[in-house]
């Protein structure tokens, strides 16, 4: 193989010794290091700043006024909706609930029958409007007797709609500040390295004259909007002491602001820094301000203390910290900070349990939809010049709502669906709103809301018949096979290439005679083009069936399309294999049975949740968060098993 094809675009640069020396190499350096992975070695020790996203969403929790411990989370963005169906006094051995919000499954959302005998069931919606139904036993549908509102349902009769609106519980005492929502957008985008897909690059995050001149910005306005509470966002009463309320504010604050107790020296500080203020309230603000722009603010540490060993032990805060940022993007909740602080987050059992919880929360939802959408490497949709004699109607609405329904559908397969793999790539299910649903042709949808429902099947292909992933790997006036391909090679199965040589050309132009495939394929023909091409445009082709802006097509140009893919090596070079795939939901039903595909995604969720690619010996800890997605199949095992491993609470390094 190396003989053959390595390195790709160049397979002539070593032939011969220099092929079989390079074999040794690989089967010497590879099986030891399959070997070594008996023992997951401790991931390194590491100064994360927080990323611009993750600033923000800090700054904003941490004066949105914290609701006390056990008591939920500050800003609800669901709400709670009770069903109760009366049987009237007859019997019955089941009661489920069925609607939009559960894909109408008729076995999903099992009622509980009370001691009265009426049916209920309370759960957490979405905000707006959804129709629903009560299953009788698995088999009768009726529509709830107690709610008048009903709409038709389709087939002659009538489901029951709700609305359901939220109300912002505010905690006692402080209410929050109300913060501009700009607040630290004007810090710079992150520049991670190329061919690495999160803005959470830990080694790239340094603080520069710019991102200091925003971040004083963004503490000068915090400050502004504390002046008329100052009193009252410290918790201090009336009758304390300058010092004592000082003190107390520096005892609350502090372990919030830092995510940890502040030390003696630094409490210190703070006291002098607030008493040495004309007054009072300046004085408290002085020291808001000061943490705003301090490194224990800025930064979170993955330094642990030293356990004796030569290894590092991440202490109970780094361990909240961790968890509250991979899962939520933002600082740890009251409860978070008490599990540290009684010392149930230093074993692995504790920090699993937090884990689980913080994935059931809705900032969850948030954070995996920022994952998703920069795995996808779709974020650029939203502004990409698309030619506008294409489609009118592809405008910043549309755009906005794709982005919105694959941050949906990504959380509806992890969390509330299947929890599989492969329903990542071939769900017949999707959340859409009006404008998609129009976009998508998909008949019989108005009203505001997003509701869950069946896809056209052209859309069966999961993250692959993505709107968003569509139109962001196309040009303005026309589809890219070759982006396309790529995007499947690169992020979905983290096959990496050499970048083109630089005779490649640009892309053949747009010709009323020919598809687009025709085009193409022409143009890569040669030998040279083809030993990376091979791998690139073959499942590239399999996207024909949609143009540069997503839309379905069956027609182009008015000549028939070949939406016919192949997909060599699928599990890797040199695999030797060739699949084929009629479209991209065909491709998309490779993918979800794929090792590789399966591999590629739990080292994006180590990549994206630790900051930093994978080294060599942390391949181990990559290959046992595979092995687990293999054997339970179950998505959130993955997202969890990040902070399980074992490199995560011990550390290594200087
Ligand atoms: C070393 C591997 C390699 C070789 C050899 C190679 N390419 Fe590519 N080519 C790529 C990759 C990777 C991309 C995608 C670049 C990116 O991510 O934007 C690409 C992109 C392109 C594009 C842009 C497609 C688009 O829609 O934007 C064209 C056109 C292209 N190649 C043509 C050629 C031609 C013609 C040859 C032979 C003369 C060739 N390439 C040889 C790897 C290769």
């Amino acid at each position: 193989v190396i003989d053959e094809r390595m390195p790709v675009g160049n397979p002539d640069a070593c032939r011969g010794a220099c092929a079989a020396s390079l074999a040794v190499f690989i089967k010497t350096e590879f099986s030891t290091a399959a070997r070594a992975c008996s023992a997951i070695p401790p991931a390194p020790r590491a100064l994360r700043l927080l990323s611009r996203r993750e600033f923000r969403a800090t700054v904003r929790d941490l004066f949105a006024g914290e609701a006390p411990p056990g008591s939920g989370p500050t800003a609800p963005r669901t709400c709670a909706r009770r069903f109760v169906y009366d049987p009237q006094g007859r019997s019955l051995a089941s009661v489920h609930l069925a609607g939009s919000f559960n894909g109408w499954s008729p076995s999903a959302w099992p009622m509980a029958r009370e001691a009265s005998g009426v049916w209920s069931l309370e759960r957490a919606l979405e905000p707006g409007e959804h129709t629903y139904k009560f299953v009788l036993e698995g088999r009768e549908w009726v529509r709830d007797p107690r709610n008048p509102d009903a709409v038709p349902d389709g087939f002659g009769g009538q489901n029951s709609r709700a609305l359901v609106t939220c109300t912002v519980t505010s905690p006692g005492g402080f209410a929050g500040l109300s913060l501009p929502a700009d607040l630290g957008a004007g810090l710079p985008a992150e520049t991670p390295p190329q061919g690495f897909l999160y803005d959470t690059h830990a080694a790239s995050g340094l603080v520069t004259s710019v991102h200091l001149t925003e971040q004083l910005r963004t503490a000068d306005v915090v400050v502004r909007a504390l002046e008329p509470v100052t009193r009252a966002f410290a918790g201090c009463t009336p009758m304390e002491t300058r010092e004592g309320c000082v003190e107390g504010f520096l005892r609350r604050f502090g372990p919030r602001a830092f995510r940890r107790p502040l030390s003696p020296m630094e409490g210190a500080r703070y006291r002098a820094v607030a008493l040495g203020a004309p007054d009072l309230e300046s004085g408290l603000r002085r020291v808001v301000r000061a943490m705003l722009v301090s490194p224990g603010f800025l930064y979170r540490t993955e330094l642990g203390v030293a356990a004796g060993d030569g290894t590092w032990r991440l202490t109970p805060w780094e361990v909240a910290s961790a968890l509250s940022y991979t899962f939520w993007g933002t600082m740890p909740d009251a409860r978070l900070l008490a599990a540290a602080e009684d010392g149930t987050l230093g074993t692995p059992a504790g920090a699993e349990r937090e884990a689980r919880r913080l994935l059931g929360d809705d900032r969850a939802r948030a954070r995996l939809g920022d994952f998703a959408t920069q795995w996808l490497g779709v974020g650029s949709v939203v502004d990409a010049p698309r030619s506008a004699a294409l489609a009118p109607e592809f405008d910043a609405t549309v755009r906005s709502a794709l982005l919105e329904e694959l941050r949906r559908d990504f959380n509806h397969v992890v969390l509330d669906g299947s929890h599989r793999f492969r329903d990542l790539f071939t769900a017949d299910q999707g959340y859409y709103d009006e404008t998609l649903a129009r976009w998508y042709r998909i008949p019989g949808v108005a009203g505001s809301g997003w509701r869950l429902g069946p896809l056209p099947p052209e859309r069966r292909g999961g993250v692959l018949t993505l709107g968003a992933v569509l139109a962001r790997y196309a040009h303005s006036d026309q589809g890219s096979p070759i982006l396309r391909g790529v995007f499947v090679r690169r992020n979905l199965l983290c096959q990496e290439f050499p970048p083109p040589p630089p005779n490649a050309g640009g892309v053949p132009e747009v010709d009323p005679r020919a598809t687009t495939r025709e085009r193409f394929r022409q143009h890569t023909a040669n030998a040279t083009c083809r030993a990376c091409h091979r791998y690139i445009d073959g499942p590239g082709f399999a996207f024909e069936g949609f143009d540069a802006v997503g839309r379905a097509r069956t027609t182009e140009n008015g000549m028939a399309l070949d939406t016919r893919g192949t997909l060599e090596d699928l599990e890797g070079f040199g695999a030797g294999t060739e699949d084929t795939a009629d479209g991209a939901t065909a491709l998309g039903a490779l993918l979800g049975r794929s090792e590789a595909a399966r591999g590629c995604f739990a080292r994006q969720w180590f990549r994206f949740a630790r900051g930093q690619r994978e080294t060599a010996t942390q391949r181990c800890a990559v290959l046992a968060l595979t092995r687990r997605l293999r054997d339970t199949d179950d998505l959130r095992e993955v997202l969890v098993g990040v902070v399980t491993s074992p490199d995560f609470l011990a550390r290594r390094g200087p």
